[in-house]
């Protein structure tokens, strides 16, 4: 799918000098249509103006699809829902990276390659231990991310297709063991190294759980249910980090510095660090009487508090990964035996604002991360850790992004241009007489 230029054409014409520009309109495979404005500052001397990207695409891609108003959401043409109900997490990264699902033995090699790359260098220990005892993992994971480039500074070459799919293998295959050892670090306990009898997310939960001590029974329902949170977070197109990504690799950069920098903007509340705020805030609101006051301080716009875990850029009618993921946080709940408050909270003030004029006018739904945060409690993930277990997942989006900009013949170095609204020249004056 490539979107091209149809014969339809924007006119826009500038009031104040009544000069005209014809802009070409493209279309992708579904979706609304963009106005080509690539000639428009050559043409006009004018530039737009669109801070937060509201109304406009950075690219074309041919990895998610997202129509926000009906609540779709396609990996590579396949609905969410099918691949929540029968992939997995492996091959659903496969299916992101390289667009199309495997077959048995093409998913047994990619299975085999990304077991076989799960083992992080030793050097790495050392590197670790110069962390702060207390640091945040997500500190520690953008930093040590960033850091593989050192060790694999002879596999670096970007114009090199093989060497950037080695990135990538390399890149998925290691990102639950460094995030298993930073977790580990943090509580003092020796790094577990990857079993590679086991699959993806049970091998990481052993990273993360097993001590030397004494072997580890996990729940059947624990890796299920990474599994699809897994798929659930894998991709979701242009969002901040992903951007960022592509933002730093239009420069060139190499894959582990441009993966460190979408760790980096997945941190921020507002995107990846809103599940770890969604527990935060239940905690905060603490019962589910206190509910009522949490729902009005959230509309008062002088409160600077807003309903974690709610309202999404692009959704603005339901997250549809937020209803495949409720489902699984009552299973998870149950199969667990766990009684959470926490969870009587959430669901007291679900249904508070979906009823509240403010939350429907608004179109504000709980998002996948309302839910998210509540299954990761139920498995003793630390609440530190949950904006990891985002990274984990959104890697394989990520390097998918990375190496699709590699393989577009018009991508440019990203350079937004601004409206400049400080002073104008003046002189400089020595400190002397200021
Ligand atoms: N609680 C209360 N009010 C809200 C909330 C909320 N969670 N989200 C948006 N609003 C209000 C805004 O105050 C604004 O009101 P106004 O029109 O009266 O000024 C209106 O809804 C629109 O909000 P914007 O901030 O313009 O919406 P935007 O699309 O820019 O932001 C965002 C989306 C960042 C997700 C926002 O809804 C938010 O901050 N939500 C809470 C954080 C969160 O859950 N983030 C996770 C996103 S999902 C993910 O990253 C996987």
């Amino acid at each position: 799918m490539s979107a091209q230029p149809v014969s339809t054409q924007v006119v826009l014409t500038d009031s104040a000098t009544n000069k005209s520009v014809n802009l070409p309109v493209l279309r992708g495979s579904v979706g609304p249509a963009a106005i080509d404005i690539g000639k428009l500052q050559k043409e006009t001397g004018m530039f737009t103006y669109d801070p937060g990207f509201m109304s406009t695409a950075s690219c074309k891609s041919a990895i998610t699809y997202i129509d926000g108003d009906a609540g779709v959401l396609l990996y590579r043409g396949y609905p969410i829902e099918q691949l929540a109900k029968q992939s997995t997490f492996l091959e659903t990264s496969y299916l992101l990276v390289n667009g199309e699902l495997p077959n048995a033995q093409q998913f047994s090699d990619f299975e085999h390659l990304v077991t076989h790359h799960s083992m992080m260098h030793e050097g790495l220990k050392t590197f670790l231990h110069g962390f702060h005892y207390d640091a945040h993992p997500m500190a520690m994971l953008c930093g040590t991310i960033g850091s593989l480039a050192a060790f694999y500074h002879d596999n670096l070459d970007i114009e090199d297709a093989d060497q950037r799919k080695m990135a990538a293998v390399r890149l998925i295959a290691k990102i639950p063991t460094i995030a298993a050892a930073c977790y580990r670090y943090t509580i003092g306990w020796p790094i577990r190294y990857p079993r590679n009898n086991l699959e993806y997310c049970t091998r990481f939960l052993h990273m993360m759980f097993e001590v030397p001590s004494e072997p580890l029974h996990l729940p059947a329902v624990a890796a299920k249910a990474l599994d699809l949170l897994f798929i659930l977070h894998a991709d979701h197109e242009q969002n901040a980090s992903t951007s960022t990504v592509r933002m730093v690799g239009s420069t060139g950069a190499n894959p582990y510095a441009c993966v460190a920098a979408g760790i980096a903007a997945l941190w921020g509340p507002a995107h990846g660090g809103a599940n770890e705020a969604v527990l935060k805030m239940l905690d905060e609101i603490g019962s589910a009487d206190q509910v009522g006051k949490a729902v009005e301080r959230a509309k008062d716009k002088n409160s600077g508090f807003r309903l974690m875990g709610f309202g999404h850029r692009v959704y603005k009618n339901f997250d549809p990964r937020a209803t495949i993921i409720r489902e699984m946080c009552y299973q998870v709940l149950n199969d667990l035996g766990v009684h959470d408050p926490l969870l009587e909270v959430a669901l007291k003030l679900e249904e508070a604002a979906l009823k509240d004029p403010y939350f429907i006018e608004r179109k504000l739904y709980p998002n996948v991360d309302f839910y998210s945060g509540l299954i990761y409690k139920a498995l003793k993930i630390p609440k530190e850790m949950f904006t990891v277990m985002f990274a984990i997942a959104r890697t394989s989006g990520w390097v998918a992004h990375w190496l699709e900009q590699h393989l577009t013949a018009d991508t440019k170095i990203g350079r937004p241009r601004q409206i400049y609204t400080g002073p104008i020249t003046r002189e400089y004056t020595p400190i002397s007489k200021r």
